[in-house]
């Protein structure tokens, strides 16, 4: 298989092939994902509800994406890396959003960035995507904004919203972005923005119409327990598997069944 990249990412679309995205936080799911074929990972600013233990995403910082990024990438060998703008590293001015994306890309390998906003962010898109860094929007559900929004809410369910949405979606490939994540919109909606735009869609609780699917790997591996969204999928269930792996070594430690001679040294 040859290393994903832009243009890889735009043949796959012309070609009407599903395009397929996976967070990733650290070394080994990266390098289990990226071995299974994906062609994207994308360091999610999710990491700040799946490993951190927040709330949402808002507490999440620039160095936090550094760090994260740095592990995932010295993972992959073919797939795309992507990662995410946290809160406020963005939305100030387009100045800090273009140093902010710098970073992840010279600080932390990743090949692209993503951030969330449509027309309002027309302008920070098109300025970072004349660094020659390419930009993956977001638009919809945009777990940034849980305060406007008042939780997580599927957007653009009314007539004006969707009209917004769609406004949104233009202005995202207007400024430049290769590819648009649409999050927590109904199916209609999705498959008509799909349709007008020339760049791929990527859905997450968006209907079967877009042009690829992204999930959180916690969520399809049953490692978020707390709160699990109706669009996700659990593909397998590996709380178990860790409990079970847990419950012995301490049972064994507890019993003196382990270590034995085997695990010592002379
Ligand atoms: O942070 C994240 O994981 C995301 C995807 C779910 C799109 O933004
Ligand atoms: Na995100």
């Amino acid at each position: 298989r040859k290393p994903m990249t832009i243009p890889e990412i735009q043949k796959m679309h012309l070609q009407g092939e599903k395009i397929t995205v996976l967070t990733a936080y650290d070394y080994p799911f990266a390098r289990i994902m990226d071995e299974a074929g994906i062609d994207i990972v994308l360091v999610g600013d999710s990491v700040g509800s799946t490993v951190a233990g927040y709330d949402n995403t808002l507490p999440v910082t620039m160095d936090d994406m550094v760090y994260h990024t740095r592990a995932v990438v010295r993972a992959v060998r073919q797939a795309l890396v992507v990662t995410d703008l946290p809160f406020l590293s963005y939305q100030i001015d387009v100045t800090e959003a273009c140093r902010n994306a710098g970073r992840l890309v010279k600080e932390a390998g990743a090949q692209a960035v993503k951030l969330e906003g449509g027309e309002p962010m027309a302008e920070t898109i098109a300025a970072i995507v004349r660094m020659d860094i390419p930009v993956m929007g977001h638009i919809g559900l945009t777990p940034q904004s849980i305060h406007r929004m008042g939780g997580y809410r599927v957007q653009g369910r009314k007539d004006e919203q969707a009209r917004q949405l769609l406004a949104d979606a233009r202005a995202v490939e207007q400024a430049g972005a290769f590819a648009l994540v649409l999050e927590g919109i109904p199916a209609s909606l999705a498959r008509q923005i799909t349709a007008e735009l020339s760049i791929p869609t990527i859905g997450i609780g968006a209907g079967v119409d877009c042009s690829g699917q992204v999930l959180v790997i916690h969520d399809i591996l049953g490692l978020c327990e707390k709160y699990s969204p109706k669009f996700v999928k659990r593909y397998a269930d590996i709380a178990p598997l860790i409990r079970e792996g847990v419950d012995a070594y301490i049972r064994e430690v507890r019993t003196g069944e382990f270590p034995t001679a085997e695990h010592s040294f002379n």
